[in-house]
C-alpha cells in the first residue's frame, strides 16, 4: 500500500487537511475527501471538460492534476460562485438561456467559462467558441450554451 501525503486543499477559501495518496487525482480529492461534490467526473480523462475547476485563476481539468500538486494554492469550484441566495451572472445566464438540461455538464462549463473571461473579459466571440468546444455537453446542442457565456460576459463586464 502507498504512503499518504498529508496536504490542505483551499477550496472556496475552506481549508481542507487531508491525507492522499500521490496518485490520488484532484477531482477525487475534492468529492471524495474534501464534500464537496458539485464538480462532476466525466471520461476521467481529460476529454470532457466536466471536472474543470480553477486553480490560482486558471481553469483546469482537475482529473489530469493530482491532488499534491494543488497544495497552497486557490481552487475554485461550482459551489463557490453564488454569493448568498444571489447567483454568479454566469450561473443566471445559464438559467436565462436555458445553457443546461440534465446539468451533468454545467459545473464544467460554468467554471470555463468564469475562468477565461475572469482571465480575459474582452475575448473575442471566436476565441470564446473555441474555448467552449474544449468541452462535452451531450444534451443541449451548445446554442442556449454559448448565448447564455455571451449574455454572460456582458453582464461580468459591467
Ligand atoms: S472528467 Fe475530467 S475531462 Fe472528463
Ligand atoms: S446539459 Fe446534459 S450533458 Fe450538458
Amino acid at each position: 500500500m502507498t504512503d499518504k501525503t498529508n496536504i490542505t486543499l483551499t477550496i472556496n477559501g475552506h481549508d481542507h487537511a487531508i491525507a492522499v495518496e500521490p496518485r490520488r487525482t484532484l477531482v477525487d480529492a475534492i468529492r471524495e475527501d474534501c464534500g464537496q461534490t458539485g464538480t462532476h467526473i466525466g471520461c476521467e480523462h481529460g476529454i470532457c471538460g466536466a471536472c474543470t475547476v480553477i486553480v490560482d485563476g486558471e481553469p483546469v481539468r482537475s482529473c489530469l492534476m493530482f491532488a499534491v500538486q494543488a497544495a497552497h494554492k486557490q481552487i475554485r469550484t461550482v459551489e463557490g460562485l453564488a454569493s448568498g441566495d444571489t447567483l454568479h451572472p454566469m450561473q443566471q445566464a445559464f438559467m436565462d438561456h436555458h445553457g443546461l438540461q440534465c446539468g451533468f455538464c454545467t459545473p464544467g462549463f460554468l467554471m470555463l467559462a468564469v475562468g477565461v473571461l475572469e482571465r480575459n473579459p474582452d475575448i473575442s466571440d471566436d476565441d470564446l467558441l473555441d474555448v467552449l468546444s474544449s468541452n462535452l455537453c451531450r444534451c443541449t446542442g451548445y446554442q442556449g450554451i454559448i448565448k447564455a457565456v455571451r449574455a454572460a460576459a456582458i453582464e461580468m463586464r459591467k
